[in-house]
């Protein structure tokens, strides 16, 4: 493994440093246990030459080449699919373990899919030198349910989504604040059309005006009405469960809040469960914050989870009609858990590997 000769720690590339991810990674990176030792940021060429804060000091932005992985130990891409696509491959090829944000390789059976809570011996077998990491919708209730289904044996989920803006990227959250802008202080919501009048022609990369509305689509069209978001959600859940053949209805919405996914999950089990059952397990699993106290008015909500690492869930019900299911609101950072701090994590196990621990 090439080390720094000033630290002799692994040397991480973080390829996208500039984008929504990539902030919330310097963040994270510089809040963590600190195991790494140089930190090389990457993004296109338009970014190079900026300077980004990164534990307590300034470091430059290169541009993305062949040259900047030389010495890297592990790679994190936060980059669009069809660039991790290219680039993943050529940093593995000059011997750095790649940890992929992107939706390029999590469904290859070559690259495994971790949740460090959930299967993290998955991320030791790589054949391609490539780790991916969920989408965010997935991993902000896979902990959750990764714990209940070790208990209680996991055969169907019907999931509703509620998805942050900032999901799409930095374009997500550009363009919700400037639609927020234009209907601030007015009455608008009250006709058909006044708030696509408001807002105009440019709904960013949404179908329909997100601010002051709800938008039941994430992603781009797939076969039978289905959106690449939803496929997502059911084929990443099956691949970190291990479970092939699990039963996933699901529909994702975009919401007008700028980060934290939730979603209602109906879940069922292999054998009857209780409410209290449920909470013991919720209350313990690593990860994971039970709020769920709503005579007290407790239960989470992104103005609260957002910025923060865990899972939290509340309104945990048994089914009224099924013994053997239960009703959970779940909410989770999709920049943090969701993305940036898995890779973190990822990324950490890796670094424990390679240096023999
Ligand atoms: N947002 C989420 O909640 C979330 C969650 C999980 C996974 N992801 C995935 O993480 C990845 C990054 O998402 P994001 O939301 O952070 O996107 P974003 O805000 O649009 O940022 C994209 C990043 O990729 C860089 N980039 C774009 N084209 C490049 C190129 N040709 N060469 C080198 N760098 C290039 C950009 O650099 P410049 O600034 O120089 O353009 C920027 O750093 C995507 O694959 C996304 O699907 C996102």
């Amino acid at each position: 493994m090439a080390r720094t000769a000033r630290t002799g720690k692994p040397t991480l590339a973080v390829v996208g440093a500039t984008g929504a991810v990539g902030t919330v990674m310097l963040q994270i990176l510089s809040q963590r246990a600190d195991i790494w030792g140089e930190i090389r940021l990457i993004a296109s060429p338009r970014s190079a030459g900026r300077k980004l804060a990164l534990r307590g000091e300034e470091v430059e932005v290169v541009a993305l080449t062949e040259d900047a992985f030389d010495g890297v130990d592990v790679a994190m891409f936060d980059v669009p699919d069809e660039v991790a696509e290219r680039w993943a491959p050529i940093a593995a090829a000059k011997g750095a373990v790649v940890v992929d944000n992107s939706g390029a390789f999590r469904m290859d059976p070559d690259v495994p899919l971790v949740v460090p809570e959930v299967n993290p011996h998955a991320a030791r077998l790589r054949p391609r030198g490539i780790v991916s990491n969920p989408n965010c919708t997935t991993l902000s209730m896979i902990v959750a349910l990764g714990a209940l289904h070790a208990e209680f044996g996991l055969r169907e989920l019907v999931v509703s989504s509620y998805q942050a803006v900032s999901g799409a990227g930095r374009r997500g959250i550009d363009t919700l604040r400037q639609q927020l802008s234009l209907v601030a202080g007015t009455e608008l919501g009250t006709t058909p059309g006044d708030v696509r009048r408001a807002v105009g022609d440019n709904t960013g990369p949404f179908p329909e005006p997100v601010a002051l509305n709800v938008v039941p689509w994430a992603g781009t069209a797939r076969e039978d009405g289905w959106s690449s978001e939803e496929m997502k959600v059911r084929d990443e859940s099956r691949k970190v469960l291990g479970l092939p053949d699990l039963r996933v209805a699901v529909t994702c919405v975009r919401v007008p809040v700028v980060t934290t996914h939730s979603l209602t999950v109906h879940a069922c089990f292999e054998r009857e469960v209780t409410v209290d059952q449920a909470r013991e397990i919720l209350a313990t699993a690593p990860g994971v914050v039970l709020f769920d106290d709503p005579a007290a008015g407790e239960f989470p909500t992104p103005v609260d989870v957002v910025g923060t690492d865990p899972t939290w869930v509340g309104r945990v019900r048994r089914a009224l009609d099924d013994p053997t299911a239960l009703e959970l609101f779940v909410c989770g950072d999709n920049l943090r858990k969701g993305a940036a701090l898995n890779t973190a994590q990822v990324a950490e196990l890796v670094a424990a590997e390679l240096g023999g621990s």
